[in-house]
């Protein structure tokens, strides 16, 4: 028991081991913390809406409302103000603006394009990101084309393509394709280098799985109605496989996306964790609507305290390997935070 060599290793028993020592004060468990939330951590999504001045609620998410793009002008402010990086802006279109192919998606004076220029001009310092897909513009809710009744790969890719264009025109600086189609990181790269804009930033949503908790999010943006009982399994992930998401991935990032997503968040800790253990590029996740919704309404219940739970959530997803969260409570966390 003397010699030298088990002399010197680290004790590793009770007493000498007493793994409550550092967690006994506030300050200790400070010092010794592995993960810290900053608002710098935070994306802001944002459903906005056409009009003046109006804020309607989204009945089955607590707390938030579709904007109207002067609103969105002072939220951008108070976003950036907190020390948030970046909005994500999801325009809720006009029934009368949908079509089977989607084309307002392409048209450069679209809602999504008005509010890019909108926040720019009114919180220059804020980044801001939109998505790539055509549901909000479809009248059958899919991200893509449809013939047949399948969403058509290359079709969609192109429709893609000048989509990015037009809000990469618009000045947005983050394109998210949000289809999960094949072959479009690359093609929308190749688009946005042909017509110059080599700075804008691709964020793949690579890994997206074919999830129930986008339900609340349809409701926000009227694609939940266009859906009926179609779902989306066709082309975003099923929820049984994680090998299969780090190929996506893997492709993603051959075909020059800058960032990749990992949706919903919660419910896919093991997929973040995997892919930032394999790959070095920005892991992003995405807290969605569902997730959001359930959080609330329990703490609206009184069931479970809503801070304590969001906060844990989020530092979860980061402790995971999260670079960055897309999360509804960014706001009221940034001040959270700060306090
Ligand atoms: C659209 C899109 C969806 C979400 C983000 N972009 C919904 C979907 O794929 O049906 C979900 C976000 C959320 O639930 O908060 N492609």
């Amino acid at each position: 028991m003397n010699s030298l060599s088990t002399k010197h290793q680290p004790p590793t028993t009770f007493p000498a081991t007493r793994l409550r020592r550092p967690r006994m004060a506030a300050w200790s468990r400070e010092l010794v913390a592995e993960t810290r939330l900053h608002p710098s951590d935070l994306i802001l999504p944002v459903f906005v809406q056409e009009g003046k001045n109006r804020e309607s609620l989204v009945e089955s998410m607590v707390d938030i409302s579709r904007i109207t793009i002067d609103v969105l002008e002072k939220k951008s402010k108070s976003a950036s103000q907190l020390g948030i990086p970046a909005i994500a802006i999801f325009p809720v279109v006009d029934k009368k603006l949908k079509s089977p192919m989607g084309d307002e998606a392409l048209n450069p004076k679209n809602l999504a394009c008005r509010a890019i220029e909108a926040i720019k001009s009114a919180a220059p310092d804020i980044g801001v990101i939109a998505d790539v897909a055509l549901d909000p513009y479809t009248t059958h809710g899919q991200d893509g084309i449809v013939e047949k009744g399948q969403v058509v790969n290359d079709k969609t890719v192109e429709m893609l393509c000048e989509q990015a264009l037009v809000l990469a025109k618009a000045g947005c600086d983050i394109v998210a394709p949000s289809d999960m189609m094949d072959g479009r990181i690359g093609a929308i790269r190749n688009s946005l280098e042909r017509e110059k804009f080599h700075d804008t930033m691709i964020l793949a949503y690579a890994a997206k799985y074919a999830s129930g908790f986008y339900g609340p999010f349809r409701d926000a943006v009227g694609s939940g109605l266009a859906l009926g009982k179609a779902d989306k399994k066709a082309y975003q992930m099923d929820v049984r496989n994680s090998r299969e998401a780090m190929r996506e991935i893997a492709l993603d990032i051959s075909e020059g996306a800058d960032m990749v997503m990992v949706k919903p968040a919660l419910p896919c800790l093991d997929i973040i964790h995997m892919a930032s253990q394999r790959f070095d590029l920005p892991i992003f996740a995405y807290q969605v609507s569902g997730e959001y919704a359930m959080l609330k309404a329990a703490a609206k219940h009184g069931w479970i305290n809503g801070d304590a739970v969001m906060l844990e959530s989020l530092t979860a997803m980061k402790r995971a390997g999260a670079r960055a969260i897309f999360t509804y409570a960014a706001m009221e966390i940034a001040r959270q935070l700060h306090d």
